[in-house]
């Protein structure tokens, strides 16, 4: 593929399609809604509870009924329009805190309480299909009934531990995914890992989208994929800024064309107490790394400056993804120009893939149906077993 050229001003880049704007309508924004999402960590919402989410630029209502089943309905009430968010929830309903109109979760308008000849049964609004998984809270936003859930079996069924992570971040979606199959930047980038540069990256197709190796010194690094659309897996032995076997997934969902959700899942081969270390190291989802990136980027310190210490592996990482990533700047509306080269070969084969799913969608072809293998982490639990038996000698 040739290198891109743009046009300031432009909302793509040119030559591909618009991958940036996912709001009701796009054509990015109808491909990302055929796909479960991801829309908020299990634990930002307690039962009994309701609060406003933000999703490809479309505001929603997320609710945990009182038994804690959680629901995602409509922003605004049917009646004069305000917040719902701001109302009661009643068992499995949520009551409109304005004139005290009621929902079931199916968006089924079942009271209305100061109205002398109620209409319900003509009033109802957008429910989506819901459900909790693997500690997050994950929708399905498009037309017609929701696909089938994809299990991710080597998270659900592991013995180790595995949490939850989840950050805001004010870039496109867009740029995470690219920098998802970028593995240059981490050896220039994330100095702290020490990894050389490649000498060659191979990435083809597969089944879930694409898998991506960086080879280094003749040697194989730990293959990496991109779940279409919009999800990111990795994995492997300890390297540097890294003290233990993992495997991660990540997925960047919008929140509008310049902000997005980092939500992931990390699986850590180790004891409880070793991982839970790992995790409060993190820091990611205070603001912490967020605003050292921030006072980076307005020149207050330079990227030398990051002290290691103060922000151990994990954090460091965000820090300077955050750094390059919000570097940007706002490419929905501006796309900077650019010249890609061979070190770009993942950034360009996945814009392919997108480009012709997207060319086929709006062309009312058949899309490819992605299929995650249920266990895609089972080699790296395996190798981090027999490592850890040769460790201890047993
Ligand atoms: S605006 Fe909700 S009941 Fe009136
Ligand atoms: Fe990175």
């Amino acid at each position: 593929m040739a290198a891109t050229q743009q046009t300031a001003g432009s909302s793509a880049r040119v030559g591909y399609p618009d991958f940036l704007r996912t709001g009701p309508g796009t054509l990015a924004g109808r491909y990302l809604r055929m796909f479960w999402q991801p829309v908020a960590p299990a634990r930002n919402i307690e039962a009994g509870r309701a609060r406003p989410i933000r999703v490809m630029s479309d505001d929603l209502t997320l609710y945990r009924g009182e038994d804690g089943a959680p629901h995602v309905v409509a922003f605004r009430c049917a009646h004069r329009g305000t917040q719902l968010s701001t109302g009661w929830v009643e068992g499995d309903h949520l009551r409109c805190f304005y004139h005290g109109w009621k929902y079931d979760a199916s968006g089924q308008c079942i009271e209305q309480p100061a109205e002398p000849e109620p209409f319900c049964n003509r009033i109802k609004i957008r429910a989506y299909p819901t459900r909790e998984y693997l500690g997050l809270i994950f929708t399905y936003l498009g037309e017609g009934d929701a696909p089938e859930f994809p299990l991710l079996l080597d998270f659900e069924e592991t013995d180790y531990p595995c949490d939850v992570s989840y950050v805001e971040w004010p870039c496109n979606y867009f740029t995470q995914l690219d920098n998802a199959v970028d593995p240059s930047h981490t050896a220039i980038a994330h100095w702290h890992f020490n990894r050389p540069i490649p000498d060659q990256i191979l990435v083809e197709e597969n089944e879930c989208g694409l898998e991506l190796i960086a080879v280094a010194d003749q040697m194989n690094k730990a293959p990496s994929y991109v779940d279409m659309p919009n999800a990111h897996e990795w994995g492997g032995p300890p390297r540097g800024g890294k003290t233990m076997w993992n495997y991660a997934r990540g997925w960047r969902v919008p929140i509008d064309d310049y902000h997005h959700m980092r939500l992931g899942i990390e699986a850590v081969v180790a004891s409880k107490e070793e991982a839970e270390q790992r995790w409060s190291e993190r820091g990611d989802e205070t603001q912490t790394p967020n605003e050292v990136a921030e006072s980076v980027l307005k020149g207050f310190m330079s990227p030398g400056e990051l002290d290691l210490e103060m922000y151990p592996g994990p954090s460091m990482t965000n820090i300077q993804d955050y750094i390059v990533l919000v570097g940007l700047g706002p490419i929905a509306d501006q796309p900077p120009v650019e010249h890609l080269g061979k070190e770009d070969v993942g950034v360009m084969f996945m814009r392919k893939l997108w480009s012709r799913e997207l060319q086929a969608l709006a062309d009312g072809r058949p899309l490819k149906q992605w299929r995650r293998p249920a266990r895609l982490w089972k080699d790296v639990e395996a190798a981090a077993r027999a490592a850890a038996s040769q460790d201890t000698g047993s």
